[in-house]
């Protein structure tokens, strides 16, 4: 999708969107529209009940110099955000409907740039489809919505543009990841994809097995050693900042596939387990955002990649791992695999990098699920500051968070007979017990978040910003981290 914007609608053939606050439709809000025009589109409006709602859209046709001109009223509500869900709304209802431009008039709106930007790129954003394994889609159904045009904006909207560009890329990247099966993305080609980040300025590394087994991370390669599939960790960095701050770092559950192991999944809905990579895609697709848009901040993304599977070679329940750190732990249930991938990333990037504020993001339990259903992800943190940080970027991103709690009687629940600790507790508070196992190797004196995303990665139905399907969460969410608490 092409995203310009304008000083002056364009000549031919579009489709004409026209924002509109709530309550009564004035002149203004119609702009070049004649008074026959404005009559029509008002008593459409008030037989459609339309009201101007964030989002709400009415849709209809009207005479424009003898052709019919399809035309739609978008509710803004107010704010900002209303303005990103106008975007969306608009793009879900053109995407196919036989229209190849948009022209969103927003002379008529008296917004600033900022916002205009806002709604382009709630428009981009719901936009993105993935129909690469789709050869026989009618062409009814194709997408036919190619270019947008933004009219009446001021200024400003330029340099917000470039920004939230970047940030939309970032995204992208991130569901095409999530969206791709685990025959085509698995450690080696995820690496692969993700290679381009390079043209950004972005320092790319990789650890392979055997870098992996000398470093230590057993945890990590147990989880592995099921699969045909070689391991990877991956590492990330960008620095906008010449050299002068301290890195942050984003860890990522990268699990191409989660069959569970020896611990077998049901086959029932074990095809959504090639999304176990949520949290690596989101991390990649936060560095793409942050490099692409310059931020200047120091940033470290690290991705454990890794494909858990059942065979003659797998680990079994009962096995004994040593970890990076040197503790050791008792697999109970190789299906609990994303914590023994993130222990051992989070020891490398301590190691490595030496961060005071690490953030992890990984689809880590089922529990998480049922506690928070799919609008919050799950935040644990041993820092309040911290998790202030974050609940904040996610009010203002929409990548929403809820807190829940850790403490020393769930970090009891994963003791072991026979090792350090076991990796998983009973069923009860099992999202807590996870990030309590994790918190095990977080150094003394860094600030450190665990974001379960678990229910967030992957809709079942269209939102706001997305379509069915993967959702980019994350990418926005640590973008926003970044800028409001890091950038110089
Ligand atoms: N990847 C899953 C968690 C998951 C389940 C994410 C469903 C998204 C949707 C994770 O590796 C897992 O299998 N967790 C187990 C942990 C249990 C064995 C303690 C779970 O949640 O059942
Ligand atoms: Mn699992
Ligand atoms: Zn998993």
């Amino acid at each position: 999708m092409l995203v310009r914007f304008a000083a002056a609608r364009p000549d031919g053939a579009y489709a004409l969107a026209l924002p509109v606050p709530p309550g009564a439709l004035s002149a203004e809000h119609l702009p070049g529209l004649g008074d026959a025009g404005q009559t029509i589109v008002r008593q459409s409006a008030e037989l459609a009940r339309f009201e101007g709602e964030p989002g709400a859209i009415l849709e209809l046709f009207v005479a424009e110099e003898g052709d019919a001109r399809r035309l739609l009223l978008v509710g803004t509500g107010t704010g900002t955000d209303a303005y990103e869900r106008a975007g969306g709304a608009l793009t879900a209802r053109l995407l196919t409907s036989g229209e190849t431009r948009l022209v969103v008039d927003l002379s008529g709106a008296g917004v600033s740039g900022e916002v205009a930007a806002r709604l382009a790129s709630g428009a981009l954003l719901r936009g993105w489809r993935h129909d690469v394994y789709r050869t026989k889609l009618p062409a009814k159904s194709r997408p036919s919505l190619t270019e947008i045009v933004i009219v009446g904006a001021d200024d400003s909207a330029a340099a917000a543009w470039e920004r939230l560009e970047a940030i939309a890329a970032g995204v992208s990247l991130t569901r095409e990841l999530v969206a791709e099966p685990a025959n085509v993305i698995y450690p080696e080609s995820f690496v692969e994809r993700v290679r381009h980040l390079t043209d950004l300025g972005i320092e790319v590394e990789t650890l392979d097995e055997a870098a992996m087994r000398e470093a230590g991370m057993g945890a990590l390669l147990g989880v592995s050693q099921g699969s045909l599939r070689e391991a990877r960790l991956l590492v990330l960095r960008w620095d906008g900042t010449g050299g002068t701050q301290d890195p942050i770092a984003f860890v990522g559950k990268g699990v191409t596939f989660d069959s569970g192991g020896i611990s077998i999944k049901p086959a029932g809905g074990m095809e959504d387990m090639k999304w176990d990579m949520g949290g690596a895609g989101a991390v990649v697709g936060a560095m793409k955002a942050l490099a692409g848009r310059k931020a200047k901040a120091h940033v470290i993304g690290v991705c454990g990649l890794v494909e858990n599977m059942p065979d003659g070679n797998a680990q079994r329940p009962g096995d004994v791992v040593t970890s990076m750190s040197g503790q050791t732990i008792e697999v109970i249930n190789t299906d609990a695999e994303g914590r023994l991938v993130l222990c051992d990333a989070l020891t490398w990037v301590q190691r490595r990098y030496n961060p005071k504020t690490i953030v992890d993001l990984a689809t880590l339990t089922g529990a998480m699920i049922i506690a928070l259903g799919h609008e919050h992800g799950g935040m644990f943190s041993n820092s309040d500051e911290l998790a202030e940080q974050l609940l904040a970027a996610g009010k203002s991103s929409g990548d929403l968070l809820w807190r829940m709690p850790l403490g020393d009687a769930y970090d009891k629940l994963i003791e072991s007979p026979i090792a350090d600790m076991k990796n998983v507790g009973s069923r009860e508070a099992g999202s807590i017990t996870a990030a309590q196992f994790l918190l095990r190797f977080i150094e003394e004196g860094v600030r450190w978040a665990h974001l379960d995303i678990a229910g967030m990665v992957w809709a079942g139905k269209p939102g706001p910003l997305w379509d069915k399907g993967a959702t980019g969460y994350g990418v926005r969410l640590l973008d926003r981290f970044v800028a409001d608490n890091f950038e110089q």
